[in-house]
């Protein structure tokens, strides 16, 4: 029997990053491979933070619907997690400095923005997460050169921010905030925009740590090229661009899970036929 679309499954697996760091991991390329670990960089410190801000609301909300779907949040973005811990070992293991990074997020992270924004930062961070979930799985054929380890990682990450994509945004409609559901919505699409902006401009900054270790310069065509990965071929930032329409529509229930039944079963397809060497 198949799960349900929407059904969010915790996988506890292992996929030794460790053992396989490499720059240029993503099929030989030293830039598409920065490009994305610009952003997998972040995770560890962000996904702990998703956790805590939404289990912050548990005690307050009586719907068992939907505590249910933050225990099981919780327990897929704890193993993310994990697993991204070895990933920003093997960065740190090539020479990155992973703890600069980390710190400036962690200067971002660490504001006194008080539990609503929080909640609703990690509502925008979900709805990017999707954007590019939706962006590896819609193009399989993308991550097919990738070092297999990363190659699996990506996409076994990928289905399962799909599977748990709305969930936040669930929260955000179940919590006792206080807030006006107009004053909400205002709210919820401010907060979208600035997480963008500094997201991007904390990537960049990123991605500039990390070329200047590699020795490449960051000239102008070194710019160019950045470009042309987010804007144009492969395009990661294109793939941002409905999902962002898509949030500013009051009352919009958040992607993934029954939504996108199509690119969850392509994912656990994935996953079942490529699966991971290292044993849990
Ligand atoms: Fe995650
Ligand atoms: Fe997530």
């Amino acid at each position: 029997m198949t799960s349900p679309a929407d059904e969010i499954i915790a996988r506890d697996i292992r996929f030794g990053i460790e053992a396989q760091a490499d720059r240029a991991w993503f099929g030989g390329d030293l830039m598409m491979s920065v490009v994305v670990d610009a952003l997998a960089v972040m995770l560890p410190e962000g996904e702990r933070f998703f956790i805590r801000s939404l289990k912050h609301y548990a005690p307050d909300i009586d719907d068992a619907e939907v505590q249910a779907e933050i225990r099981g949040y919780a327990v897929q973005e704890a193993f993310h997690t994990r697993e991204h811990e070895a990933y920003n070992a093997a960065l740190g293991a090539l020479g990155y400095d992973v703890a600069g990074m980390e710190a400036r997020l962690n200067r971002m992270l660490g504001r006194e923005i008080g539990p609503v924004l929080r909640l609703m930062s990690t509502c925008a961070i979900e709805q990017v997460t999707y954007s590019l979930a939706r962006f590896i799985l819609k193009r399989p054929e993308l991550m097919d050169a990738a070092a297999p380890a990363y190659r699996r990682l990506w996409r076994w990450h990928a289905l399962e921010e799909l599977e748990h994509s709305a969930v936040a945004l669930r929260v955000l409609r179940a919590a006792p905030t206080g807030l006006a559901p107009w004053k909400r919505y205002l709210l919820r699409v401010a907060v979208l925009n600035a997480v963008f902006a500094q997201m991007i401009w904390l990537a960049i900054g990123n991605m500039h740590v990390m070329l200047r270790a590699t020795g490449v310069r960051t000239g102008l065509r070194t710019r160019l090229r950045l470009a042309w990965l987010l804007f144009g071929r492969p395009g990661f930032l294109r793939g941002l661009v409905g999902p962002w329409f898509a949030y500013m529509r009051p009352g919009y229930p958040g992607g993934g899970g029954a939504a996108d039944a199509g690119l969850v079963a392509e994912g656990r397809r994935l996953l079942r036929d490529d699966p991971p060497a290292v044993p849990a």
